[in-house]
């Protein structure tokens, strides 16, 4: 039947406030990281592979981004990932002991499709799907799956689905990671741990909701935007981007922040809100020069920064405070502000959220 909005404005919000059920549901009978979780092959499907091949569009291909840093960190596992569109035209350089991973909420987006069965006709046969809809063309077409239990998605632009995407993909690495030896006993209770915790913690960021809403009230009247991240966080910049471009019809770019000097320093002004997605990890001090620059041009820093960072507000320097650090699984939590402050920029705007004009929930067609 038809889904209710509820108490929301648009389902993009819903959506976005679902993430925590969604998430819950999605690992609900996860008592273990046991192959299993990915079909009754997976054992001996992930016994015959040294390497992963990630293929997807869209938002789903920003997910992606994000787990090839986890399965090359966590599970020691080299990765790739390609946009569906380019790699099936490309000349590429099979190997048959590689698992290709589709992402798709859909499971229908043509281009995914067509990627999965060229690297089929290169010769690799170790197929995996991540996707929200179990009776989709990816899931019949893959060996294995993982479905995510995000319910349907009606918003145009991704967000419950995204999260969970990363849920799969998270459980996939440690999957990986043990089967290869570089997950003990004791890692995994913990990472089993910090997996179920993910709803509160989704919680205690969706209630920073009105901090966002005052942004999204600059933003509005801007005409460009620049995210900034690191390592990990990078895809999260590259997704806080694309959300704002959908929905708000706002320019934004996203720059791994070490880069900034190679090309995007030139575009600072106090007319380029930068948005910094600043989490407590290794590179912190490094993001944190990077700032420097930032605001040594006259630019305006919007910062979502962990409790332990020590970043606080002064002019030129808007800070939202995250309620946890979160380690591997930051990434789920830092998008979260940045989906809201796309959201609430699109309201203030007034565009049509849940249908922005030109895109399509689903691409069934090239
Ligand atoms: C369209 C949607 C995006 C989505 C992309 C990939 O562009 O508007 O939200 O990320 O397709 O879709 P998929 O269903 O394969 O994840």
């Amino acid at each position: 039947g038809a889904v209710e909005l509820g108490p929301y404005r648009h389902y993009m919000q819903k959506e976005i406030f679902e993430q925590p059920r969604a998430i819950a549901d999605t690992l609900e009978g996860v008592e273990a990281i046991t192959p299993t979780l990915f079909g009754t092959q997976a054992e001996q499907v992930f016994s015959q592979i040294d390497r992963v091949l990630i293929l997807a569009c869209g938002t789903s291909y920003y997910s992606g981004s994000t787990a090839k840093y986890w399965l090359e960190s966590i599970a020691k596992i080299p990765c790739n990932v390609e946009i569906a569109s380019e790699y099936r035209y490309r000349d590429s350089v099979p190997d048959a002991r590689t698992l290709v991973v589709t992402i798709s909420q859909s499971g229908e987006t043509a281009d995914t499709i067509a990627a999965l069965k060229h690297a089929r006709s290169l010769g690799m046969e170790h197929t995996l799907t991540i996707c929200n809809v179990a009776t989709s063309a990816m899931v019949r077409e893959c060996k294995l799956a993982y479905v995510t239990r995000a319910g349907v998605e009606i918003g145009v632009a991704s967000t419950k689905a995204f999260t969970t995407q990363l849920a799969g993909l998270f459980l996939l690495t440690l999957t990986l990671a043990k089967l290869r030896g570089h997950l003990n006993a004791e890692a995994e209770a913990s990472y089993l741990k910090q997996l179920r915790h993910l709803p509160a913690a989704l919680q205690a960021v969706l209630a920073l909701e009105p901090q966002v809403v005052a942004w999204a009230e600059a933003f509005a009247r801007k005409d460009n935007a620049l995210f900034l991240g690191r390592g990990l966080h990078y895809p999260i910049g590259l997704e806080g981007a694309l959300k704002l471009k959908e929905i708000s019809y706002i320019h934004a770019e996203a720059y791994p922040a070490g880069e900034l000097k190679h090309g995007p320093l030139a575009l600072v002004t106090a007319e380029m809100p930068v948005v910094v997605v600043a989490p407590n990890d290794v590179l912190l001090e490094k993001l944190k020069s990077n700032m420097q620059e930032v605001k040594a041009r006259g630019g305006e820093l919007y910062v979502c920064a962990d409790g332990d960072t020590h970043i606080h507000a002064e002019p030129g320097i808007h800070v939202i405070r995250m309620p946890e650090h979160y380690g591997a699984l930051s990434p789920i939590l830092h998008v979260v502000p940045l989906q809201l402050l796309a959201y609430h920029t699109a309201c203030a705007k007034g565009t049509d959220v849940d249908k922005p004009r030109n895109l399509a929930k689903s691409v069934t067609v090239e």
